[in-house]
């Protein structure tokens, strides 16, 4: 039997945004313990946890003081023990986040005698930072030293310094920190920033502005030496019993250099990136899928996540957001959903600018507003203004007025709700198996089949006659019946399963 992570479902859990226990209108551990009978019948195999450690958030938690500790906006350490074991107790998983690239300006390395060592210093050139390198959030990715007249490098926010790799205190810290979090008993780690570690030697100037940080060959991207740290990570994590997983967030300019972080003896799995980003068009899917699966490792899939705008407004309508949700399910390989996208949320793009929290708004002198919109609290009754998200307090980015409509609660009563399909889909795709086979298909359709499953997806504004290849067993869009030739219509953005 293959092991667990190969097909499973893994829902991410934004805890800021996902559901508030004490009142204070952000998310907790405890809020997210209340409503794992939820996320066990949605179906789901497990949890990817985003940062719950002790943090001044400026970057959401991913700017971390204490990695062996819970912010207390989030809870305890005891609370993070009662929902691992709630979860376990369910048959869900749970995946945190390691985040190596960097801490917080507040971490007590940050504020040692030898802090020179463990971070990025460099002497400035010519009055300004010491290279050409761009902040991923804007500006650029050096600051002025706090205490001499250096420079600290930051990819990200500058309260998130850079940490060095060369030294080895950094990469033996970063292993414990591992293993204490499997100690006490999680079933994987999400790796933040996973392509950072290792800058190329000198620090060379990339040579332009405009970098694009998801694709282009960088300085400071996907250098060689991260994968040492990824080979001791997974003889720490075969370590432990019961097949805990590495899972990369690595960009990497080409897939073939995305496919070693997978290889054999380093992570389990990376996100599939180039799938998120494909177009809605049906030869543009059927080249990456075809990549991702001749990558010969455990092939993911995901649409939706905390950094990216929701797949419901980026492909352009509900009905295409659901036709691709039911083409990704379908998929050999296991699929990471993001919370909210199983009630059809769309990305919230009329925040003003004094609720936007994201540093990439000020970094970028609001050029960039930022990864806000997508991670508006989850709305689980009808009840404006925060709709069962806090019982008292006033959700940390405010919640569209209409959302009532979308609650859980208000699809819970309906069998043709967003949330119906991800029930009814998740239920039903435990029974797929087997090797993906493409099959002849009119222009802008795209047919495969795995063992007696047939996915049908029909990405063309218009609707396109196939021959029924079996059973209709779910559709993203209701489906008008089959011909008495055996030819039957499927509408214009549509994925259908047959059996
Ligand atoms: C990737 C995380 O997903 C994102 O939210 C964060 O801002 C950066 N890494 C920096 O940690």
């Amino acid at each position: 039997m293959s092991p667990w992570w190969t097909n499973a479902v893994i829902y991410q859990v934004y805890l800021r945004s996902f559901a508030d226990s004490d009142g204070d209108g952000i998310g907790d551990l405890d809020g997210v313990r209340s409503r794992l009978p939820y996320l066990h019948d949605l179906g789901v195999d497990g949890i990817w946890l985003t940062p719950f450690y002790t943090s001044p958030m400026n970057d959401g938690g991913y700017d971390i003081t204490d990695h062996r500790d819970v912010d207390p906006v989030f809870g305890t350490l005891a609370d993070f023990d009662a929902l691992l074991a709630d979860a376990h107790a369910l048959n869900l998983r749970i995946i945190i986040d390691l985040v190596p690239n960097h801490t917080s300006d507040t971490h007590p390395w940050f504020h040692s005698h030898d802090r020179r060592k463990r971070y990025i210093f460099r002497p400035g050139r010519d009055g300004g930072p010491p290279n050409d390198w761009e902040s991923v959030f804007g500006g650029p990715a050096w600051s002025p030293a706090p205490d001499g007249d250096d420079w600290y490098l930051h990819l990200f926010d500058a309260t998130q310094p850079d940490l060095d790799w060369h030294n080895p205190e950094v990469a033996d810290e970063y292993a414990d920190i591992l293993r204490y979090w499997l100690d006490r008993g999680v079933d994987g780690v999400r790796i933040d920033v996973a392509h950072g570690l290792f800058k190329a030697d000198g620090l060379p100037d990339v040579g332009y502005a405009g970098q694009d940080h998801r694709l282009d060959v960088l300085p400071f991207f996907d250098q060689d030496g991260v994968h040492d740290v990824y080979r001791r990570w997974r003889k720490i994590l075969d370590s432990y019993p019961g097949d805990r997983i590495g899972v990369a967030e690595a960009w990497a300019p080409t897939a073939d250099r995305l496919a070693l972080y997978t290889r054999p003896d380093e992570l389990h799995q990376a996100f599939n990136f180039p799938f998120l980003l494909a177009p809605w068009q049906a030869p543009a899917v059927r080249a990456v899928v075809d990549r991702s699966l001749a990558a010969g490792s455990s092939p993911t899939w995901v649409l939706s996540n905390h950094d990216v705008q929701r797949h419901r407004t980026r492909l352009g309508s509900a009905a295409r957001a659901q036709a691709a949700t039911l083409f990704m399910l379908a998929l050999p390989g296991s699929a990471y959903l993001y919370q909210g996208e199983e009630l059809g949320l769309p990305e919230v793009l009329d925040l003003p600018d004094e609720a936007l929290q994201d540093p990439t708004f000020s970094r970028s002198d609001g050029a960039d507003r930022g990864r806000d919109g997508c991670r508006i609290p989850l709305p689980w009754t009808a009840q404006a203004p925060a709709f069962g998200f806090s019982q008292t307090g006033r959700p940390w980015l405010p919640m569209p007025a209409d959302w009532a409509e979308l609650s859980v609660q208000a699809q819970q009563r309906r069998t043709d709700s967003t949330l119906a399909l991800y029930r009814h889909a998740l239920r039903l795709r435990r029974s797929f198996a087997g090797e993906l086979a493409w099959h002849d298909a009119p222009e802008g359709v795209l047919v495969f089949s795995r063992s007696s499953l047939t996915c049908t997806t029909n990405f063309s504004d218009r609707d396109i006659a196939i021959t029924a290849p079996g059973s209709p067993v779910l559709s993203s869009a209701p489906l008008p019946p089959i011909r008495d030739d055996g030819a039957v219509l499927i509408p214009k953005e549509t994925c259908v399963w047959w059996q």
